[in-house]
């Protein structure tokens, strides 16, 4: 696979370790625009847009940022074109069985969530394989979101915790927000520090919605393809630069 030259290996100097996000959640917006602009098919976008992840992810690790979740695919992205849908499941399935054996030997932990259930069968395996290869691994938590939705998620964890009141298992005042988050599909990571958004759109989307009750939000016009170290810099200083009140004065 080829990817970028590698700059900024290390930790840039202007940025304070102390203050890294533990946590950094991407929407990778843009792919189709960038391929237009390079009259090329939007499918190329998506392919060169798997490079950019592959070198945030190693950047994570560089820096020591602990934990790092994609939105590969959305609950509403099925309204896409069938071609586009099925080239992304083909993507998805192609690149797991690529950069299994790498993302073993750099000791990443990769989880999808969402509902996978929906997913093609063979996606679905290649899901399970990397998930159970990699579950004991110690170092950078990859997350993937695929066929995920926010709103789906809260649902899904409202009807779990229904379900357990209903059969006497829970009481309806013990439901609390620490709770409910354990029914999320993170329930075992930090809620994001930092979610940047490329390609100008100021939304979630459908992201997250639970988890970014207090995560910073930083947008830019770069197209995801074209996202690189210099811009991830550039997103953690705009980051470090932020005053997180969490509510407080
Ligand atoms: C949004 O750009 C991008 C996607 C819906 C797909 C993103 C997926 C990848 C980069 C592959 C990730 C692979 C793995 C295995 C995790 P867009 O198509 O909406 O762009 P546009 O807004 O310019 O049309």
């Amino acid at each position: 696979m080829k990817v970028k030259p590698i700059a900024l290996q290390k930790l840039p100097p202007d940025l304070d370790a102390s203050r890294l996000p533990q946590h950094v959640a991407v929407i990778m917006d843009g792919n189709g625009r960038w391929a237009s602009r390079q009259r090329k098919p939007r499918i190329m976008g998506h392919q060169r847009g798997v490079d950019t992840l592959k070198d945030l992810l190693r950047c994570c690790k560089d820096w020591g940022i602990h934990a790092l979740t994609a939105y590969a695919f959305s609950t509403e992205n099925w309204g896409r074109p069938l071609e586009e849908v099925t080239f992304l499941m083909t993507l998805f399935e192609r690149v797991l069985r690529r950069e299994l054996a790498e993302m073993i030997v750099e000791n990443i932990k990769i989880s999808f969530v969402g509902n996978l259930t929906a997913l093609p069968d063979t996606l679905q395996d290649e899901i399970r394989r990397s998930m159970e290869d990699t579950q004991d691994n110690t170092g950078t938590r990859f997350t993937v979101a695929t066929n995920y939705g926010g709103r789906q998620e809260i649902i899904q964890a409202c009807r779990a915790m229904a379900t357990q009141v209903q059969q006497g298992h829970l009481k309806v005042e013990d439901i609390n927000e620490g709770l409910f988050a354990s029914h999320l599909y993170t329930a075992d990571l930090v809620d994001p520090d930092l979610l940047i958004r490329t390609s100008g759109e100021m939304r979630l989307s459908n992201f997250l919605l639970w988890q970014m009750a207090y995560g910073e939000i930083y947008v830019t016009d770069t197209l995801w393809p074209d996202f690189d170290r210099f811009e991830f810099h550039k997103a953690v200083l705009a980051y470090q630069k932020r005053h997180r009140r969490f509510g407080k004065v």
